[in-house]
């Protein structure tokens, strides 16, 4: 089965299952919203804990707060978003379609990267054994020539970027030879800058005065709320703030399921620093960032660190966190030194002085920022897809499982009378009622226990606890694993200890 198909498997499992369903659904849905269901908001709700708790609690100098989606209009002057905050944007003239032409761009750099692992696949089979892959890469003309093609287009486009010359970037295009996939055409109109705020109005005026935007980042409710977190909290430097909250970009190439959305959630902390030591910070949150995804066990090799050549207006160093996704390493999180640029701004734009006193260094100073910013929803879809997997078992079956981490898994224990007998089902019920306190359980009775496994692997609960007729007799119940399908007997009497050993968010948090 190639990525493709798995992926598209995968959405469909998330929705046959409860995780993420296409928003306003009954009407078509609404293009790149989508909202979770009763497994899929669980699962997310335990990313936003383990995130949280990663963060606040396990760090003193780090206090979380939640500001506001509506926020004064000027402070997204202020933070360069409403010049800056654009996508360079081209039509096809016969499809009508628009496009991002830098992904136009990268998509073509993508497709020749396919071509040099085609080449390198077909050297592999050639020699076997005998392959040595980097002498391969370093002296095979037409993986050198295809190399050579990709680096051209990636320096220039990155050189039309960073200078914002569209015409350059439009001209590129023409000399890739890019086609629109729609039309098959090269009849492309210029390229033009287009802002991804989406406004809105506030109160009942409709000029400008009552405009406001839906925050594209949370960042800025943590900036704007610097003094009154340090004064209130009397933080003293380094320390940082942390928020999760909604954003919203009107993003033009919305595709990959919930990779990239209109609507969707970030997980951001601003860590403010001495001026001078923004460096040491930024090697200190790239390593705890990824502390923290390693953690989670979806392995070492489908992470890597794409440090930016082009940086934000706001940024002297930024690195994005990649994960391998079954469309291939894309950004997972970003980590940004962000510089002093977003206090010394909101001072110019609101008038108020935004100023640490250091009391060690007898100065006052505006601090310098280290973001790290990572995407709710990215991260769901990372577990999501690292967890799906299809296995044929030995009678022969087949199952679908979802092997979450069991600190991240939507559900914890699904308690399963063996029949639907009075006697059987009300110690089942009572299990429930001790276990329902302390997690998240499902209890069911309806239709054969294989069946019902299957249902609880699909969602991926990592035990099933099973009540019989020796249960009565001996207080025992059975204890099946979600991975490995054993099961044991176990005391009833035991079963909140063992299930939290294996479920508890503290396995997590000890490894950071
Ligand atoms: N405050 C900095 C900031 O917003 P960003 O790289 O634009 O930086 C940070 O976004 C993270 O937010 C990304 O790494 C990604 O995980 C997530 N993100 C950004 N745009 C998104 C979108 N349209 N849909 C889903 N997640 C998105």
């Amino acid at each position: 089965m190639t990525q493709e198909e798995l992926f598209k498997n995968l959405i469909a499992h998330t929705k046959e299952y409860g995780f993420i369903f296409p928003s306003s659904d009954i009407y078509d849905g609404l293009s790149a919203v989508y909202d979770y269901g009763q497994m899929g908001s669980e699962l997310k709700n335990n990313i936003k804990k383990y995130w949280w708790d990663a963060m606040v609690r396990l760090n003193e100098n780090i206090v979380g707060i939640d500001s506001c989606i509506f926020m004064h209009p000027k402070i997204w002057k202020a933070s360069g978003h409403v010049d800056a905050f654009n996508d360079p944007l081209i039509d096809n003239k016969d499809s009508k379609k628009r496009y991002r032409a830098d992904v136009l761009l990268e998509d073509y750099i993508a497709k020749i990267e396919g071509k040099i692992e085609k080449e390198v696949e077909k050297g592999r089979k050639k020699f076997g054994e005998a392959f040595d892959e980097a002498q391969f890469r370093a002296t095979n003309p037409n993986v050198l020539r295809e190399s050579k093609k990709a680096e051209d287009v990636r320096v220039k486009m990155n050189e039309a970027l960073n200078a914002n010359d569209l015409a350059a970037l439009r001209q590129l295009i023409i000399d890739c030879e890019i086609v629109d996939p729609i039309s098959g055409t090269r009849n492309w109109t210029d390229v033009r800058q287009f802002n991804l705020m989406f406004s809105t109005q506030m109160g009942n005026t409709s000029d400008e005065t009552g405009t406001l935007y839906l925050r594209p980042e949370t960042a800025q409710g943590i900036f704007v709320n610097f003094l009154n977190v340090q004064k209130s909290g009397r933080m003293k430097i380094p320390f940082g703030i942390a928020q999760i909250g909604k954003a919203f970009r009107n993003e033009i190439v919305a595709r990959q399921f919930i990779f990239r959305m209109r609507e969707f959630e970030q997980m951001e902390m601003q860590f403010f620093v001495r001026p001078g030591e923004e460096m040491k910070w930024f090697k200190t949150w790239k390593e705890k960032r990824l502390a923290w995804h390693l953690a989670i066990g979806l392995g070492k090799e489908n992470y890597r660190f794409h440090d930016h050549e082009k940086l934000a207006h706001y940024a002297n160093a930024a690195t994005d966190i990649e994960f391998n996704f079954p469309f291939g390493f894309k950004e997972l999180e970003g980590i940004h030194s962000r510089t002093d640029y977003d206090l010394r701004r909101h001072q110019e734009f609101s008038g108020r002085k935004i100023q640490y006193f250091d009391t060690e260094l007898n100065a006052s100073y505006t601090p310098y920022d280290i973001e790290t910013s990572i995407g709710v929803d990215r991260m769901v879809l990372a577990v999501l897809s690292s967890a799906y997997k299809q296995e044929k078992l030995e009678n022969g079956e087949e199952r679908v499982v979802m092997k979450f981490h069991p600190a991240l898994a939507p559900v914890k224990a699904a308690v399963l009378p063996l029949v639907k007998k009075e006697e059987l089902t009300n110690v089942a019920q009572s299990i429930m009622k001790e276990l329902s306190c302390d997690f998240n359980c499902q209890y069911e009775e309806k239709d054969t226990i294989g069946r019902r496994y299957r249902r609880q692997d699909a969602i991926g609960t990592p035990y099933c606890i099973t009540v019989d007729f020796d249960t009565l007799t001996d207080g025992k119940v059975t204890l099946r694993d979600r991975d490995t399908m054993a099961q044991e007997r176990v005391d009833i009497k035991e079963l909140p200890e063992i299930v939290n050993k294996k479920v508890s968010m503290k396995r997590l948090l000890e490894q950071l």
